[in-house]
């Protein structure tokens, strides 16, 4: 049997949609029903129930984005760092191996390859580098597992939300048997205002960058699967294979859908932040090469992409 913690939320719902379809026992926990927050009633629940598998999706993002965290720092802070390190001693005390669902959040930029060597560009929206991605894609790489974050309370500036699930993961590293899977902008077919591809269509105006996304529905297969094919613990990085920009996903969003309005673009990184955003935004691009490795297989982003238009449901 797997406990899912925080399956009412909308990655929680996800990860108890596949294990329905994969017909595999589970108990979807809330905090309404136990306070799993709480140590000693995590771990009174974990010997009670003696789960082969414990999966946290339970977390705390800021609705309806990322700088509602600013206003509830204790929240962000319970939800993402302490939750993790609680549920990490819990299971570790009970012998039982877990899965954290972390944010790719916690990287700014890309690495850039260029003339043999490698360096890290924390702004790829810099016209230098917007015009590398259009002429030369495949110099820029993705962060890896090993690379520090470079968007987080150690190596500011980033967003309270985000320095909190750097935290979580430090806090939980080094205790038991884990895994921590790094989700990073969730999309799929379903219009819903938690999905990416609702909120593109839904902005006043667009803010165009360079990101690795996840869809929903692969991610959670493929962390997932790394339990069921006992991958060797730790951290990895789950997005779709590739990368894109705002502007291509709104390309292919109008193509595919067309919708009866024309999408308008913040003209600068500064009218964003003056008109639209309170906090730093992360946008990033996530090297996904040592889940590869693994066998697990997970669609390249284009094709998620434009599956997720097609098969496109409105709300
Ligand atoms: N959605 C995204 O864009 C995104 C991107 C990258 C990573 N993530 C990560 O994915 C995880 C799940 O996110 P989500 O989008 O599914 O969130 P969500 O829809 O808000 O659901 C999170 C669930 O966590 C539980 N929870 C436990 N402690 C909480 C707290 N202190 N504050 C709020 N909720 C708490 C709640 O379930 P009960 O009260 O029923 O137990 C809630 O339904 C989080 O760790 C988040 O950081 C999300």
């Amino acid at each position: 049997m797997i406990l899912l913690l925080g399956a009412t939320g909308y990655i929680g719902e996800a990860f108890a949609k596949e294990l329905q379809r994969r017909k595999k026992e589970f108990i979807p926990l809330s905090r309404a029903q136990v306070d799993y927050t709480r140590f000693d009633l995590l771990l009174d629940f974990l010997k009670a129930k003696s789960p082969a598998f414990v999966i946290n999706a339970a977390g705390y993002t800021g609705k309806p984005n990322v700088d509602a965290c600013e206003l509830d720092k204790a929240g962000t802070l319970l939800g993402n760092a302490l939750l993790p390190q609680t549920i990490a001693h819990a299971c570790a005390a009970a012998g039982i191996p877990w899965g954290h669902v972390s944010s790719g959040c916690i990287y700014s930029g890309a690495k850039i390859f260029e003339n043999g060597s490698v360096r890290t560009e924390k702004d790829m929206s810099q016209p230098a580098m917007r015009a590398l991605v259009a002429q030369a894609p495949q110099n820029i790489r993705g962060f890896t597992e090993t690379d520090t974050p470079n968007f987080s309370f150690r190596d500011q500036p980033c967003s309270f939300y985000s320095g909190t699930k750097a935290l979580g993961e430090e806090a939980m590293s080094g205790m038991g048997q884990s895994y921590i899977w790094r989700l990073r902008i969730p999309f799929d077919e379903f219009d819903n205002k938690r999905n990416y591809l609702s909120k593109v269509q839904r902005y006043a105006k667009v803010y165009d960058n360079v990101n690795s996304i996840s869809h929903r529905a692969d991610y959670v297969k493929a962390c997932l699967d790394t339990w069921e094919q006992r991958a060797p613990f730790g951290i990895y990085n789950v997005t779709n294979p590739g990368f894109v920009t705002t502007r291509h996903v709104v390309e292919t969003l109008a193509k595919v859908l067309q919708p009866k309005h024309e999408f308008e673009y913040w003209s600068s990184d500064a009218e964003f932040y003056k008109v639209a955003a309170k906090t730093p935004r992360s946008n990033c691009v996530m090297d996904v090469s040592k889940l590869l490795a693994t066998g697990v297989k997970i669609r390249g982003v284009e094709e998620a992409l434009e599956d997720s238009l097609k098969n496109w449901k409105p709300e």
